[in-house]
């Protein structure tokens, strides 16, 4: 099992299917890439960028992770990050969580998983800054839900904290940072309408002069 003889075959099928209906398709965009948007999401396989918004290779820029989070200390997303705003100038940041997260599940629990649990300990948190909304819900598919939604809400302000997207603003480049959430059970997204444009729709504790 050296070589994935299937996965050979599929791109071949893949790009073909794609030349056939624009011929230069490959060629304009090894020149350049300009995409719009910068997608933060999850790692789980149930939830690839490209084919949840049916946009093609050159749409999106991706930077994915387990339980979609963006921690300060992250070198990788943040460097993802700032080649998006400052470099590839995109208009948009969506970070998209999901529900029925696995990462989300495994910081709820009070199991170790290993090293993961360091990863996920940021998710701890925001369980305890909620602790009350979420523990007044009925069921556990509700405080997970929840929980899920939250994690989302959290991420998009630790966007919006960095120094990256602060300075984008402070120039004027138009900059919105989204969030969004995914269900895998019918593939449709939804809008948490927690949408940030600017510098003075965040915390003031947050904000970089
Ligand atoms: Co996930």
């Amino acid at each position: 099992m050296r070589v994935l003889k299937d996965l050979f075959e599929k791109n071949r099928n893949w790009a073909n299917k794609i030349k056939e209906s624009d011929p230069d398709f490959f060629t304009k965009l090894s020149q350049q890439q300009n995409p719009e948007y910068l997608w933060i999401g999850c790692s789980d396989s149930r939830v690839p960028a490209n084919e949840i918004v049916d946009m093609l290779p050159g749409e999106i820029f991706v930077h994915r992770n387990i339980a979609n989070v963006v921690i300060h200390t992250d070198l990788n997303c943040l460097s993802v990050i700032q080649y998006a705003v400052e470099i590839l100038k995109v208009k948009h940041i969506v970070l998209c969580g999901h529900y029925g997260c696995g990462g989300i599940k495994a910081a709820m629990d009070n199991q170790q998983h290993g090293l993961i649990d360091n990863w996920l300990r940021n998710i701890k948190d925001i369980h305890r800054y909620h602790k009350a909304q979420i523990d007044a819900l009925q069921t556990e598919k509700e405080k997970f839900d929840l929980l899920c939604e939250l994690n989302v809400i959290e991420q998009v302000a630790n966007i919006c904290h960095t120094t990256i997207v602060q300075n984008a603003w402070k120039s004027g480049q138009p900059l919105s940072v989204h969030g969004w959430i995914y269900s895998i059970e019918d593939g449709i997204l939804k809008d948490l309408n927690v949408c940030i444009t600017g510098l003075a729709e965040i915390s003031q504790i947050h904000r970089m002069e």
